[in-house]
């Protein structure tokens, strides 16, 4: 590429300084032509005796040098006057009206550059044609030495060109040679490891720091894939050991009717609480997946809200505890994911409120989000645990909670459903009020919420 760049350069220019020299050139011949012409031809017009025109002839024969590279003519029916090599040649030739012209004297002779004139009779002196040449052979030849130089010139170049274009090209591609070779090494049992980019020209680093940026979220996924993995084996595997237990001790000897069907009851609590871990990670991972609420609809999400306080009233009942619904905005959303939201706020809610407490939920329009906050009074959370409380299987306290009742995949359901409506959650502790909600964009189309 650098070789055919070259020659399209040294092509343009080559082409560009041949012109301008041939013009030169020419412009400096007919100068010189010119110039020998007019002083002969004021001589010629001033001749009137006989005698003079063997001086001007003597005189014509001193300016011919001897290589004939200028030539003079004086054709006329007058045999005094006539003058000039190879007369007969030339007044066989056409002169045409006058003025500059090219003429080739003999077979192989290079053309000559001639200017004419016809001087009618004058006086005593007979019509005449005066014609000067000037041969352009050493102009050609200056031009043929120009042009070689020229096209030798750009060989060379063309051939530099490409040499040094190939060792650019190799020197400027080691640093990504070497990067690609990095790259190679790179598999998931060294997840750390990164391309080095501290030699690498500026032109690279972008891209080797890009690349990097890249790998460090793909570390983090990965290893938030496989502590995934780990939480949901653990959480399995309890519910699984116990129900394999009970049934092992049922089956260790005789039993009655009823106390199978106690065994079997308490199995089938167990086998629906696995159902629902299954069926909450199944609907996680579907969110992952970018699955979007079927059909938004705009709804009053303080009714929306009533209708999910309702629901779980006798809860509240038992928890000794009621709430408050304040505000109300119009925004679009799917009833049921939207309620799955707020029942898994409110079930925090009130199993973390202290009796007879009342539990207040705002809901409140921002600039394009609608906000639903709900809080309680409670014990607060430690703020190192606030930015986790999303995650799944994440519990503040694992060990004191009851384990088994919750799986702490409440939390990270509202955060899929408030990305399913381009919203976002928040949480904030303090003051003995924790308050944890989500928002949903209240027009519709908004962006999916990273
Ligand atoms: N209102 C609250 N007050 C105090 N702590 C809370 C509150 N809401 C959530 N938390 C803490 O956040 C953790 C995560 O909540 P999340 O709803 O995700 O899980 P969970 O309630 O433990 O289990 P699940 O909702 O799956 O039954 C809880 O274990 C609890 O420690
Ligand atoms: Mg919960």
């Amino acid at each position: 590429m650098f070789a055919l760049g070259a020659l399209v350069v040294f092509s343009l220019v080559g082409v560009v300084l041949d012109r301008a020299l041939e013009a030169e050139l020419r412009q400096h011949q007919l100068e010189q032509i010119d110039t020998k012409f007019r002083d002969i031809e004021y001589v010629i017009k001033r001749l009137r005796q006989p005698a003079q025109w063997d001086r001007l002839h003597a005189k014509l024969d001193a300016l011919t040098p001897a290589d004939r590279s200028t030539q003079y003519w004086i054709l006329s029916d007058d045999p005094q006057i006539r003058y000039g090599q190879a007369l007969a040649e030339i007044t066989g030739i056409s002169q045409g009206a006058g003025g500059i012209g090219e003429l080739r004297i003999g077979e192989h002779a290079e053309p000559i550059t001639i200017r004419s004139e016809y001087l009618p009779a004058d006086g005593d002196r007979a019509a005449l044609r005066f014609v000067v040449g000037i041969d352009s052979a050493s102009y050609m030849r200056t031009r043929r030495a120009f042009e070689s130089v020229l096209l030798a010139i750009s060989a060379c170049g063309v051939v530099m060109a490409a040499a040094l274009g190939y060792l650019i090209a190799h020197w400027g591609l080691v640093p990504l040679k070497r990067l690609s070779e990095e790259a190679h090494q790179l598999s998931p049992s060294a997840l750390s490891q990164r391309l080095n980019v501290a030699p690498l020209p500026a032109e690279l680093s972008d891209l080797g720091v890009s690349f990097n940026g890249a790998l460090d979220r793909l570390e983090a996924a990965y290893q938030q894939l496989e502590g995934f993995n780990a939480d949901v084996t653990h959480e399995l595997r309890t519910p699984l050991s116990n129900l394999i237990g009970q049934t092992q001790v049922a089956l260790s000897r005789e039993r009655t009717v009823a106390q199978l069907e106690d065994v079997l009851h308490s199995n089938l609590e167990e086998l629906e609480r696995l159902r629902s871990i299954v069926n909450d990670m199944l609907f996680l991972a579907r969110a992952d997946q970018g699955e979007r609420p079927v059909r938004l609809v705009p709804a009053s999400l303080a009714a929306e809200v009533a209708k999910t306080v309702e629901f779980l009233d006798f809860v509240m009942d038992e928890a000794g505890v009621k709430v408050r619904v304040q505000g109300d905005v119009q925004a679009p959303i799917e009833s049921s994911l939207f309620r799955r939201a707020v029942t898994n706020l409110l079930q925090n809610a009130i199993r973390h409120s202290r009796a007879q407490s009342e539990i207040v939920i705002d809901v409140t329009a921002g600039e394009t989000m609608a906000q639903v906050a709900v809080s309680n009074p409670g014990p607060e959370i430690p703020t190192e645990h606030l930015g986790r409380l999303f995650d799944r299987f994440y519990r503040v306290d694992a060990a004191r909670t009851n384990s088994w009742e919750n799986h702490g995949l409440g939390l990270a359901i509202v955060k899929a459903v408030a990305a399913m409506h381009a919203g976002n959650v928040f949480a904030a502790s303090h003051d003995g009020v924790t308050t944890v909600g989500f928002s949903v964009a209240m027009q519709r189309g908004a962006g999916r919420a990273a």
